[in-house]
């Protein structure tokens, strides 16, 4: 099983390219397949779960020509089936943007039901009733859902609560829906914005993404396009806030400075300096860092996937900060962990009330999730002395070379697959 092993102290210092976002990525290679003509998708993140999602397009007939590690043609002319395996949604939950997708281009989709996961129970309700809104009949049997129309015509659909998900899942069917669709209180997130955009391109009429309201005109059919991915908003942010924890001097390349504003404030708040160019932001710490409250809010709110990161933060800034998550229910796991490593922090329902600490001390500790996981890597290269990260395939999931880019900025983080390699790493580092 991989690890990580740090030694933790040193102030990361240098420039970072940013890659492409995962989670908008993970929508587009949906959308690429509800066209005959083949589509490339570029400056596309070469993580765990896009390969999973690449591997459940190619399992219904998509052929998938890798060009290069951060580029794909996908030709989803021969696609042969409409059913979707657990085998893929187990390992991520994001195919079930295939539903969408599937029932846009062929009216008929099954997909295994994604349960909860290790942040929270996460219904899929909104997606199920966008889906009724469109005409198709929704069906939960033997875990699958399957969903079915004669043929999708637009409607007005009103969403219950703001979700990412369901806003992209609606959109893709109703981009080939007869006549228009409204959605409103439509999310809002860059990547919701990149799926339109996409989509657009590939001669869909959709207006409005990026606003609470959603105007689709459907369209007859899509055709190909080449089309890059947005940068990722939660990579950048993670590495502003390891720049702040370890109290360095880190430039962020190929970024958004718009999307990142939510986190730029609570940075300016704590006391870290910003500096924003036209496509690059530099974040430096310094030994004064101070408390803050932070409360996760849909976009252009504090993400809840920014959540762990500030809270390691903050737990070596001085003063009480009290963090609030209002999006998923089991997002402080990495309390306990954290905790362990010195941290004095205690959660509340769903509120941490973290008092900061001079400095953390390096342990073994078991990242629950993906953002949590790489949250208590950066705690790691705060920390003093040693930290192992067990289960890393969670941070593998959505974070490309991260111990690679965090050796550029200088960090003493190496991988390893054995307690041998750790105490290698050990003994090398001193
Ligand atoms: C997306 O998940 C992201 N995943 C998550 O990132 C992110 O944490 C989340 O949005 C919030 O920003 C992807 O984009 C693949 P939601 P999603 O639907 O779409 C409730 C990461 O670390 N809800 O916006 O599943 C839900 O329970 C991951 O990269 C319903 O009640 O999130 C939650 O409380 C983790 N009914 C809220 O809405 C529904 O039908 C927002 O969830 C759908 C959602």
């Amino acid at each position: 099983m991989e690890q990580y092993v740090i030694k933790g102290g040193a102030k990361l210092q240098g420039e970072v390219d940013i890659s492409g976002a995962k989670n908008a990525a993970l929508a587009l290679i949906a959308a690429a397949i509800m066209t005959e003509d083949k589509v490339t998708i570029t400056n596309l993140p070469d993580v765990r779960d896009i390969n999973v999602l690449i591997e459940s397009i190619q399992d219904i007939g998509a052929i998938v020509d890798r060009v290069d590690r951060n580029q794909v043609v996908i030709d989803g002319s021969k696609i042969s089936s409409v059913t979707v395996d657990y085998e893929f949604i187990k390992k991520i939950r994001a195919s079930y943007y295939l539903l969408g997708a599937l029932l846009g281009r062929f009216n008929k989709a099954e997909v295994a039901l994604p349960g909860g996961c290790d942040i929270g129970t996460r219904p899929i309700d909104q997606h199920i009733k966008g889906f009724n809104a469109l005409g198709a009949r929704v069906m939960i049997e033997h875990g699958m859902i399957k969903t079915k129309a004669d043929e999708l015509i637009g409607s007005h659909i009103y969403m219950d609560v703001v979700s990412v998900g369901a806003t992209i899942n609606v959109m893709l069917a109703a981009a080939l829906a007869n006549g228009r669709t409204v959605i409103e209180n439509a999310a809002k997130e860059p990547h919701v914005v990149d799926v339109a955009n996409m989509l657009n391109s590939m001669g869909a009429n959709i207006k409005g993404a990026g606003t609470d309201v959603i105007r689709i005109k459907g369209v007859e059919s899509l055709h190909g396009t080449e089309y890059a991915v947005i940068p990722d908003q939660i990579e950048a942010g993670t590495f502003m806030f390891a720049a702040a924890a370890t109290r360095g001097n880190v430039l962020l390349k190929n970024v958004i400075p718009k999307h990142l504003e939510a986190i730029s404030s609570k940075l300016l708040e704590i006391g870290c300096t910003i500096e924003e160019y036209d496509d690059a932001v530099r974040v430096i710490g310094n030994d004064n860092l101070r408390s803050t409250h932070v409360k996760t809010l849909p976009y252009p709110g504090y993400p809840t996937d920014m959540q762990p990161q500030i809270a390691v933060t903050l737990a070596v800034s001085r003063g009480t900060s009290i963090v609030t998550e209002s999006i998923f229910e089991n997002r402080f796991k990495y309390v306990a962990e954290l905790v362990r490593m010195g941290a004095n922090i205690k959660v509340e329902g769903n509120t941490a009330i973290i008092n900061g600490v001079d400095e953390l001390t390096g342990a073994e500790v078991s990242a629950p999730d993906l953002r949590a996981g790489a949250a208590l890597v950066i705690a790691g290269l705060a920390a003093k002395g040693f930290t192992v990260v067990d289960d890393i395939i969670y941070i593998q999931r959505g974070y490309e070379n991260f111990e690679v880019k965090l050796q550029k900025l200088g960090a003493c983080i190496e991988k390893v697959n054995s307690e041998q390699e750790v105490a290698k790493f050990k003994l090398k580092v001193g």
